[in-house]
């Protein structure tokens, strides 16, 4: 019998696909397979018999890849399992930075005067106003399934999207609108664009990659959002930029001591892939990736 240890509990639709020469261990040292999700792997140890790894999502800097490179261990994520979800999450994001729905549904939340509050409702209208995406220039930063994904939506919303992304695979070129322009260089995002969006992947170039002197280059008044990697961004030049007026808003997926007490932030708490039909999606690739390596040794997304 093959044991597969799950660190985080991933969605029913994913195990129930485990065939009947699997079962769930509750312990990491007798497992020929990990499901995780988000929990770190940074600190765990090991054991012998361990063949492979799945992260039920896109990022995999939870995992030590070089321990586990080292140790023969293979390492799966789901790519593009959970784009919709996240894509979806984002235009919520657009949405929540360009017109103040939260102080809308505050007002509403704390009004006192039901008797009046159509009335009073006309005063709001005019206190909680916004601006449309419409014709409005989006940058997105990261063209895998999930940039992808959301440049094609906000291009279909009529914004006037531009893509980068050095390493793009033909898959996801194929996958995207003609109507995206595909830039050679993240400065003309930079420059121009009224809203950014990361969707690359954390490793050591990446780190802070959104600092001061990317920020100075940018427009007064630009919309960030960060639904890729927490630390892509320097959150105190962010800070600073908020404060100046040089960045209007900054959504982020990733609650943080910095970023949750930001004047202008908007903190939403990871739940970009927090949908059912993402969550199924990633645990069902996530099984199959694994069973097919163990029992085939054939080797998909790694
Ligand atoms: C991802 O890397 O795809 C997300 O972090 C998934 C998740 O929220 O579990």
């Amino acid at each position: 019998m093959k044991k597969i240890y799950c660190l985080n509990a991933v969605s029913g639709c994913g195990t129930a696909l485990l065939t009947e020469d699997y079962a769930l261990t509750d312990y990491i040292n007798e497992a020929d397979g990990v499901l995780v999700r988000s929990a770190s792997m940074h600190e765990l140890e090991f054991p012998e018999g361990l063949l492979a790894i799945a992260r039920a999502g896109a990022g995999v800097n939870n995992i030590p890849l070089d321990e586990c490179a080292s140790k023969g261990i293979v390492v799966f994520n789901t790519p593009g399992a959970n784009a919709n979800g996240v894509k979806e999450l984002v235009i919520a994001g657009l949405m929540l930075a360009s017109r103040d729905i939260e102080g809308g549904i505050c007002w509403c939340k704390d009004n006192k005067d039901d008797e009046n509050i159509a009335k009073s409702a006309e005063k709001a209208k005019k206190a909680f106003g916004g601006c449309e995406i419409r014709g409005k220039k989006l940058g997105v930063i990261g063209l895998g399934a999930i940039g992808t994904e959301v440049a094609n939506a906000c291009s279909s919303l009529g914004m006037d999207v531009y893509g980068y992304d050095p390493f793009i695979s033909v898959n996801a070129a194929w996958k995207l609108s003609r109507n995206i322009k595909h830039i050679t260089s993240a400065d003309t995002i930079y420059q121009e664009c009224d809203y950014i969006t990361l969707h690359i992947p954390l490793v050591d170039s990446t780190k802070g990659m959104v600092n001061q002197s990317v920020l100075d280059q940018m427009k007064d008044g630009v919309v960030i959002l960060n639904f890729a990697r927490d630390v892509l961004v320097n959150e105190d030049d962010m800070a600073k930029a908020l404060q100046s007026g040089k960045v209007k808003k900054y959504v982020t997926d990733f609650p943080n001591p910095k970023s949750v007490h930001m004047e202008g932030s908007i903190v939403i708490p990871h739940l970009g892939a927090s949908t059912e039909e993402s969550e199924d999606n990633c645990a069902k690739m996530a099984v199959e990736e694994i069973m097919d390596y163990i029992d085939n040794g054939n080797i998909r997304n790694s």
